[in-house]
């Protein structure tokens, strides 16, 4: 099960990533999950957009919570680095921007999520990376900066149904360039 509080799609739900608000709603569903489907896997997905101690603090709520891991990230509300004119990306509207331009901030926010955990002794915990993931080199990307595992959204829409196979085959050629036996083996290798 996967708590999204990070849409920017819908009104004031990213206002329940706030610290102690986060904490509590995560303990709540960590509560009823343990009584209706004892054992299954709790993750919260957090957004781009988080300050540094937003960060932090939800990664913290997801340890108190004994949440198994967390989701980095969704869409941006940054239009920031578009190449398109700047009025007439205004004019599409509010909402959230993903693929490429959310890369790299997806993947910064990924690496401080890892690094914390790593602080902490916490670095087994499951990691989600997702953001801009279009090729084997961006998979590579995620992994890492601490993912073990990846979502494709966009990048399905834009490159199609082959992405898969591409990034399989790319991600086993880098494996075998690093002398790697598994992708365990190259997570958070970048940290
Ligand atoms: C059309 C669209 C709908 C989405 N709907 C959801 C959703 O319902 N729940 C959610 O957690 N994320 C949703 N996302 C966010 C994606 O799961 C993903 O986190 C984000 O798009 C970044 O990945 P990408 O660059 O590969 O698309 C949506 C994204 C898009 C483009």
């Amino acid at each position: 099960m996967v708590v999204n509080v990070s849409s920017p799609n819908t009104p004031g739900l990213r206002d329940l990533q706030a610290e102690g608000v986060l904490r509590d709603l995560l303990t709540g569903v960590r509560a009823e999950l343990d009584g209706v489907a004892p054992g299954k896997p709790l993750f919260v997905k957090i957004a781009p957009d988080l300050a540094d101690a937003g960060i932090d603090a939800a990664v913290d709520a997801a340890l108190e919570s004994r949440c198994d891991g967390l989701i980095c990230t969704n869409t941006t509300i940054q239009r920031s680095g578009l190449s398109y004119d700047a009025q007439w990306v205004a004019e599409r509207g509010a909402g959230g921007l993903s693929g490429a331009p959310v890369r790299a901030r997806s993947t910064a926010v990924l690496a401080r999520v890892a690094r914390r955990l790593r602080a902490g002794g916490h670095d087994a915990m499951p990691l989600i990376g997702v953001g801009g993931i279009d090729s084997a080199e961006a998979a590579w990307e995620k992994i890492g900066h601490g993912a073990s595992l990846v979502q494709v959204y966009t990048g399905l829409i834009m490159r199609g149904p082959w992405l898969v196979r591409t990034i399989v085959e790319g991600l086993r050629e880098r494996l075998d360039r690093c002398g790697l036996a598994s992708i365990q083996a190259a997570v958070g290798r970048e940290l």
